[in-house]
């Protein structure tokens, strides 16, 4: 018996972790120990000695009983202390910072000019990048062999023959409202275009454009120049006013060169060219569907690179493409 109770002793010590124990307690506590045989064959033992002998058991059963307890407190104790160790946070630690990133300049001014243009009631209006060579040209009114549609400056998508294009400004939009909206018509459509430039500090070849188109009964010049007035006036304060000299562009008839009167320009207050507009090519209307003789419009076109340019002082174009969060922190809308 003494055997028994020193042999589980042994074992209940060397028992380190809740597992082990547990096949100890099975081994010298459970039914098929040892200790549980003498017990059982107190039974047989004569009357008179059974309770000398079964005290004894008992006994020798509390005391690796009390064992197992102890050992038991131990392990979960050792257990519990490692757990808590292992999950602990050190809430003094220097935490990982995650530095937040920030909307594009590009993007601000986009958004700042199509609410200028909400502002005034009107909508914004989207086309396709990958746009069929109808749109981009033919229905503008470009000649077969306009100089514009030669390879040097358009990206032209294979096959050839699918006449599909990158568009190389926003002007098919135009197009595209007239067909798909009720007249009368004034949108702005802001967008990516794309022209083989080489990347360089006034180049890119993908750049960002806003397009406006104004169609309706009795428009004319003097409401063209009012609203890139007002415009203007939004993005670059009271004193800023638009000029126009006459230009060509096959969608627009008169057309112009629109400059502005740029009154905090970095090097001071001076003259800017800024884009292209005009009245709307009679050509343009009708391959829209639409009598030239009842209605009348006007467009713009401008990109939203040269406007960050001229209205931050940005030097190069490099920059806004390059993708560099600190670029666009400058810009003071950190997301
Ligand atoms: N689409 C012309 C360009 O990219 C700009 C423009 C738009 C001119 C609308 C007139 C009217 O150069």
């Amino acid at each position: 018996m003494n055997a028994a109770v020193d042999a589980a002793l042994e074992a209940i010590a060397a028992a380190t972790d809740s597992a082990a124990l547990k096949a100890v307690r099975s081994a010298h506590a459970g039914e098929a120990s040892p200790l549980a045989a003498l017990n059982g064959s107190l039974r047989s033992v004569p009357n008179d000695q059974k309770a000398a002998l079964g005290k004894l058991v008992g006994q020798a059963r509390g005391r690796v009983a009390k064992a197992l307890s102890e050992r038991e407190g131990e392990i979960v104790a050792a257990e519990t202390e490692a757990r808590l160790a292992a999950e602990a946070i050190d809430v003094t630690a220097v935490p990982l910072r995650r530095v937040p990133g920030a909307r594009h300049p590009l993007t601000l001014l986009q958004d700042r000019v199509s609410d200028i243009f909400v502002g005034m009631g009107w909508e914004i209006a989207e086309g396709p990048e990958v746009e069929s060579e109808w749109f981009n040209f033919d229905a503008l009114n470009f000649d077969a062999d306009h100089p514009a549609r030669a390879m040097q400056d358009t990206f032209f998508v294979e096959p050839l023959e699918s006449h599909l294009v990158l568009r190389t400004h926003t002007s098919p939009v135009q197009v595209r409202s007239l067909l798909e909206r009720e007249l009368p018509v004034y949108v702005l459509a802001p967008g990516r275009v794309y022209r083989t430039d080489e990347l360089d500090a006034t180049h890119t070849p993908v750049f960002m454009q806003f397009e406006g188109l104004a169609v309706d009964k009795g428009l004319t010049m003097a409401h063209l120049r009012g609203t890139l007035d007002h415009f203007v006036k939004s993005v670059f304060g009271d004193d800023a006013k638009v000029r126009l000299r006459p230009s060509y562009f096959p969608f627009t008839e008169p057309s112009a060169e629109l400059d502005f009167w740029h009154p905090t320009f970095k090097d001071g207050p001076r003259w800017i060219e800024w884009g292209g507009c005009g009245m709307i090519n009679p050509n343009v209307l009708r391959s829209a569907g639409i009598d030239p003789e009842v209605y009348s419009g006007f467009a713009f076109g401008m990109g939203v690179e040269r406007g960050l340019m001229l209205r931050d002082g940005v030097q190069d174009m490099r920059e806004m493409v390059e993708g560099d969060v600190r670029f666009s922190q400058q810009f003071g809308m950190v997301v």
